[in-house]
């Protein structure tokens, strides 16, 4: 019985069974993390306690919708947050939110955009204007997928707009006149000092709020261009004081996670003039080898990678950033595998301003805005933050390095006897990768605290999660 195995139907079967509430959308509510959404969306009473199913009868997989929607009746209910908690800024320009298109394939045509903005997205970073002749690949995309077939890993080997610059231009003139209040961030690309100037110049004329420079596209053609340029400190600081000197508009500098150390880059582009760095494009990877041999080669390409996979490094890029003394007052705009309001409020937590989607949105679409928005607000009004500068201030002094973990205890995992159906996983899992501390008896596995180091291996490889820390610290043995 679980929302996970819901396929997320667009015009969903079960919603229009049901003519009173809108299972599909409760059901969206509790994957993507927002459980007290998904129980204010309930009616008073339960329209389901009336019915017969015809939500679930309708599924074409045969999801027990109604049955979930049931188990939340006797959840307590928050009441609806104050939205105007989420209201913050980007270099100045007032946002409804700090939720944005990054700039990719979702961020590059009107339609799109208005699309997205009526959503509820506060602003787009718009795909990357240039003036190449781009001609893609196809296909262009590969992924690695969950055991639910959920992508978590994604790769693509596009590159920048197709448009031609006059094409772009029209787009952002009506955009801000249609879309005045939402955020219109321009990424664009030179290929030499006159081709930054020239783009920077146009787009502030036509229009944009502010300005990306994109020194980190991993996918380029020509030499000197994208993360080409973002694993050169000088070049980053040569380009963005060229786009200093002809826009008046705030500069973001977005940078490249193909690189050890990003605040090189980054305060490069401060030192050129920068007023904001925006973290991560996309990582060099290879996700998989045509292993068939019949025509002599073993075919591979590669390419960026992003989407839930990422999350982990952007998470340590962005907190490198804002630990940086030198990029103080910088604004940061974080993105890389942002799904839920959770994963987008650990990249706040960590400094960033604003936060960034693409791969969720190709995913699953503009509509996750729903449950970013309501599950951030509802976090923040449940925890007393009245705005989204004081999360940070919590959380960023929680961030420890290595060398200052306290090494002095142990936790061990405890048991959840009721739960385990004895599969064994979390035995073979310690006997072969951790420290033969679990034995079977009766089919079910007992702990030796003797043996156990506290590594929580077992935890992570319950199916059943019928693992769980104990949360109590042990003072070790001398
Ligand atoms: C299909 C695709 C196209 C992209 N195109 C661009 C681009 O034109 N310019 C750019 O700066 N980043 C581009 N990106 C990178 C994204 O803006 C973003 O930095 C990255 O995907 C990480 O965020 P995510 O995990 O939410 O996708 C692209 C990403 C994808 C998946």
């Amino acid at each position: 019985m679980k929302s996970e195995e819901c396929l997320l139907c667009h015009d969903a079967a079960c919603s229009k069974a049901c003519g009173k509430l809108d299972p599909a959308r409760i059901l969206r509510s509790l994957y993507f993390d927002n459980e007290p959404g998904a129980v204010r969306q309930l009616d008073e009473p339960l329209a389901c306690l009336q019915c017969d199913g015809r939500c679930q009868s309708s599924c074409p997989v045969e999801v027990p919708v109604r049955n979930i929607v049931m188990s939340l009746k006797d959840r307590p209910v928050d009441p609806v947050p104050d939205y105007d908690c989420l209201r913050t800024d980007f270099c100045g320009f007032p946002l409804i939110n700090p939720f944005l298109l990054s700039s990719s394939v979702v961020a590059s045509t009107y339609e799109m955009c208005a699309r997205a903005f009526e959503a509820g997205w506060a602003g787009a970073a718009f795909k990357t204007v240039c003036l190449m002749d781009i001609r893609e690949a196809s296909p262009r995309f590969s992924a690695i997928r969950g055991d639910n077939g959920r992508i978590i890993g994604f790769k693509n080997i596009e590159q920048l707009s197709d448009h031609t610059l006059e094409e772009n231009l029209e787009i952002f003139r009506r955009l801000k006149k249609d879309y005045p209040d939402r955020l219109l961030l321009v990424s664009f690309m030179g290929r030499n000092d006159e081709e930054w100037a020239f783009l920077a110049e146009k787009l502030s004329e036509a229009g944009a709020d502010a300005l990306e420079m994109n020194f980190s596209c991993p996918n380029m053609t020509e030499e000197n261009t994208g993360s080409d340029v973002g694993q050169i400190p000088q070049l980053v600081e040569r380009y963005t004081r060229i786009v200093r000197e002809h826009t008046k508009l705030p500069i973001i500098a977005k940078l490249t996670p193909n690189i050890t150390d990003i605040t090189e880059s980054a305060e490069a582009a401060v030192r050129g003039g920068a007023d904001g760095l925006a973290a991560i494009n996309t990582i060099k990877s290879l996700i998989e080898v045509d292993i068939d041999p019949s025509d002599g080669i073993f075919r591979a390409s590669i390419g960026g990678y992003s989407g839930k996979a990422v999350k982990p490094i952007a998470l340590r890029f962005i907190a490198q950033l804002s630990q940086d003394e030198k990029l103080k007052g910088q604004h940061i705009t974080a993105m890389g595998g942002i799904e839920t309001w959770r994963d987008a409020l650990e990249f706040i937590a960590l400094g960033a301003d604003s936060v960034q989607v693409t791969t969720a949105v190709m995913q699953y679409g503009y509509r996750i805005i729903d449950d970013l928005i309501d599950g951030m607000a509802g976090y923040m009004q449940r925890h007393g933050f009245k705005s989204l500068s004081e999360i940070a201030d919590t959380a960023t002094p929680g961030i420890v390095s290595t060398e200052e973990l306290d090494r002095s205890y142990v936790i061990y995992p405890r048991f959840l006897r009721e739960r385990c159906v004895g599969c064994q996983r979390c035995y073979l899992s310690c006997l072969d990768g951790g420290h033969q501390a679990i034995s079977i008896k009766e089919g079910k596995p007992v702990l030796d605290p003797e043996k156990c180091v506290g590594c929580h291996l077992c935890v992570l490889v319950c199916p059943q999660s019928a693992i769980v820390s104990s949360e109590v610290r042990v003072a070790k043995k001398k």
